[in-house]
């Protein structure tokens, strides 16, 4: 018996050498210590050996067994460790090839100047705020003194959603709004979409941004308003820049204005770009209407305010000189790059 047990050692040690698989592992495992495997058949055998034998014949098929165990566990290690680094090659990266490059993105130039425009009216003490686009005819005209008949809501071509619900055509709704909430001292400008049913041509298009600028507390007069207009507008195109106020009529302001600036391409004398006028519009302003104060509960004989609303793409256009206003948003990254 000691001669077989040491037969089933060297067989099974040549048998090893071909062990490759989890499979093959199995089948070792099943010739030599399955129920009907070599090792378990010797070992019926036990009770033909004599009783001084056994204890030894007990000891070498221990071994024997012991050595068959730790095989198949080393054969299962090395297949797995094997298997492992099959696939660490597998997801291997060269990390000296050179990267792939990302295209960075570009802001659109109507973000770049009204990032522009908040700084400078944050560095005035202003602050930011945002109103609606779907609103209320209350808030985008009757608040502001256009009651329902009013000749001057034809001039705002107004997409309603149902009698008394529209897509805001300016953003002076976003006044009655602040000064129903806050009390006075207002400082704030409030840029967002406003929507016209507008055609669309080189300077037309039914969704365009404003931004609105609202001030009211004590003793604020329209030395004020041209202050502040002045200022702003010397810090957006530089100090040499001329302005004018001209008389012009808002409901929500008494008195109104619009304001011009001389024409850059022209100094003033005319020419195709300013239609030979020299001067270009730039915005429309005034003294916030008293009635429009009562409106919200404000006393207009405590408080004054001024306000002015002007158009983003306008201002962007100019400051750019781009000519049309399809280009901003066609998203050709030819005029995107550009900025
Ligand atoms: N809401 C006007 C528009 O859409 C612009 C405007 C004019 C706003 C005068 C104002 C203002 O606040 O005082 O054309």
């Amino acid at each position: 018996m000691k001669t077989q047990l040491e037969e089933i050692k060297v067989s099974a040690q040549a048998d090893l050498n071909n062990v490759k698989t989890k499979q093959d592992v199995e089948a070792f495992r099943t010739k030599y210590l399955g129920k009907k495997g070599l090792l378990t058949s010797i070992l019926k055998q036990m009770g033909t050996v004599s009783p001084e034998e056994r204890p030894k014949v007990g000891q070498i098929s221990n071994d024997v067994r012991d050595f068959l165990s730790q095989s198949i566990d080393s054969k299962i290690t090395e297949i797995q460790n094997a298997e492992l680094s099959k696939k660490l090659q597998a997801e291997k990266i060269d990390v000296t090839l050179p990267g792939k490059k990302h295209r960075i993105g570009r802001c659109h130039p109507s973000s770049l100047v009204l990032e522009e425009i908040t700084d400078i009216f944050i560095g005035m003490g202003f602050s930011i705020v945002e109103g609606p686009e779907i609103e209320s005819d209350y808030y985008n005209f009757e608040a502001l003194n256009l009651p329902k008949e009013h000749p001057a809501r034809d001039v705002q071509d107004t997409f309603y959603i149902d009698e008394n619900t529209l897509l805001r055509t300016q953003t002076s709704s976003v006044q009655i709004r602040v000064m129903e909430k806050q009390k006075p001292p207002i400082y704030i400008i409030s840029p967002g979409k406003v929507y016209r049913a507008d055609e669309v041509d080189a300077t037309h298009c039914p969704v365009f941004h404003q931004i609105e600028g609202l001030v009211v507390d004590k003793d604020i007069t329209f030395s004020d308003l041209k202050g502040t207009l002045e200022n702003f507008l010397k810090n957006l195109y530089g100090e040499d820049i001329v302005v004018r106020f001209r008389p012009h009529h808002f409901p929500y302001t008494e008195p109104s204005a619009e304001l011009d600036m001389q024409c850059f391409s022209c100094r003033g004398k005319g020419c195709r770009l300013c239609k030979n006028e020299g001067f270009i519009e730039v915005l429309g302003c005034g003294m916030v209407h008293p009635q429009v104060l009562q409106n919200c509960n404000i006393d207009p004989n405590i408080y004054s305010g001024f306000a002015f609303g002007m158009g983003l793409e306008r201002i962007t256009m100019r400051k750019y000189k781009i000519d049309d206003l399809r280009l901003f948003y066609e998203n050709d990254i030819r005029f995107l790059n550009q900025f």
